[in-house]
């Protein structure tokens, strides 16, 4: 191996690397800090819906009642999927990741919206509104296929988090139920420059389509040290016969080296400030169900990792339980992060066409050099 230069040394994981400019939303790591275009995430989860918090992602300000009307009624009207979009849904094996099938449908979406390879602003943003109300309906008639129940049409007395709810369920959630959902997708809708929107925008700064740029998002979302937490926390979480053993089984992860799922941060040094809102609402929920214990567990499991290693939970530690308590199966929890987070990387997408250049960094060079190639005799005896 030739020695590498140390001038040329990658930023592992491209830590601290500052890749884009954007006015879309803000993480101060330090102090625990989240903005939505300027607007602290506290007020927005006490005092916005999902659809004017998408409103707010994508025209920079915040809706009036009547823009907020409309915006709602146009996204529910773009709930309904392509048959043939469904058919796929039907055809896929029931035990392939709700995830996989997601991103399979949005490639799947692309061959069927007449702006697929339509690059007008006035394209992008007719196809930005159908795809943040398609992937609600792509994960709830998922569900339904896979349950053997009847599809259902959104109701449009609903906003799109809402009506996520009911057309999985089946059944009008309560008032308490369509705060949490609304809340939930408002806390996951965007957050800086993470995996799966730095993936969105290199692939939207090859002019390729938003389809293209949000399929790539998904698989970027789906691993497990992404959105694919949730599903893991709640597995561990289940795992966990009673608030007693908590301390022992997270010793014995960490003792073998595994990652408690939930926990951790690339930015953050201190409380991630979504997880305020979801604490309480898992403890809420959790109270109306029955299933005190699950939020007593969550509650001992963040003690014990603070204690021994010092982290904080993440955004996807109480959403397992709040997921959980909305009666949302676990495998179905990347997908509903992955609903919210559209709003947030359609608008990363659009910001990234507004003022494009190709990203592509390059890398450093750690292979042999200057092989001598063997005679051809040799190479093919
Ligand atoms: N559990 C146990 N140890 C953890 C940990 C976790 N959840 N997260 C980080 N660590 C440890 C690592 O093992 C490493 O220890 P070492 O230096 O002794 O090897 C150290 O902390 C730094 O980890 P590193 O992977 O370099 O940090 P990162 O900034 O690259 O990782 C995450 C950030 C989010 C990927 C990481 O914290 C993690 O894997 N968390 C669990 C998955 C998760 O919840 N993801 C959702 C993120 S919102």
């Amino acid at each position: 191996m030739v020695q590498p230069h140390e001038e040329n040394a990658p930023t592992r994981g491209l830590e601290s690397v500052v890749a884009a400019d954007t006015s879309i939303s803000y993480v101060d790591g330090i102090h625990g800090r989240l903005l939505y275009q300027g607007y602290d995430i506290h007020d927005l989860a006490e005092n916005t819906s999902f659809t004017e918090t998408i409103f707010l992602l994508w025209r920079g300000r915040l809706p009036t009642q009547a823009e907020r009307d409309t915006f709602r009624s146009e996204i529910v009207g773009e709930m309904r999927l392509p048959s043939q979009v469904v058919e796929m849904l039907k055809l896929t094996p029931p035990n392939s990741h709700p995830m996989a099938v997601l991103r399979t449908a949005i490639s799947l979406l692309a061959n069927f919206d007449p702006d697929a390879e339509e690059l007008s602003t006035e394209a992008n943003w007719r196809k930005a509104k159908r795809l943040v109300a398609q992937v609600p309906t792509i994960i709830v008639d998922l569900h339904r296929i896979r349950s053997g129940q009847p599809l259902l049409s959104p109701d449009p007395n609903f906003g799109v988090a809402a009506n996520l709810l009911y057309m999985l369920r089946g059944t009008p959630p309560s008032d308490l139920e369509q705060k949490v959902m609304e809340v939930l997708m408002v806390l996951h809708a965007d957050h800086e420059l993470n995996a799966s929107t730095f993936t969105a925008r290199v692939i939207a700064s090859t002019l390729a389509d938003m389809h293209s740029a949000l399929a790539g998002a998904l698989g970027a979302l789906k691993g497990p040290l992404h959105g694919g937490a949730n599903q893991r926390v709640m597995e561990m979480i289940l795992d966990i016969p009673d608030v007693e053993t908590v301390q022992a089984y997270i010793a014995g992860m960490l003792e073998n080296k595994q990652r408690i799922m939930g926990f951790g941060h690339r930015v953050y040094r201190t409380e991630d400030p979504r997880t305020r809102h979801l604490r309480k609402y898992s403890e809420l929920l959790c109270a109306s169900r029955n299933e005190k214990h699950l939020y007593e567990i969550s509650r001992r499991i963040e003690q014990a990792v603070m204690e021994a290693k010092g982290m904080y939970p993440n955004v996807d530690f109480y959403s397992a339980t709040v997921q959980h308590a909305l009666g949302i199966p676990p495998e179905y929890f990347t997908a509903v992060f992955a609903a919210s987070r559209t709003a947030g990387w359609i608008a990363h997408i659009m910001e990234q066409y507004a003022d494009n250049r190709l990203i592509r960094p390059t890398s450093r060079y750690i292979g042999e050099m200057s092989r001598e190639f063997p005679p051809l005799e040799e190479l093919r005896a």
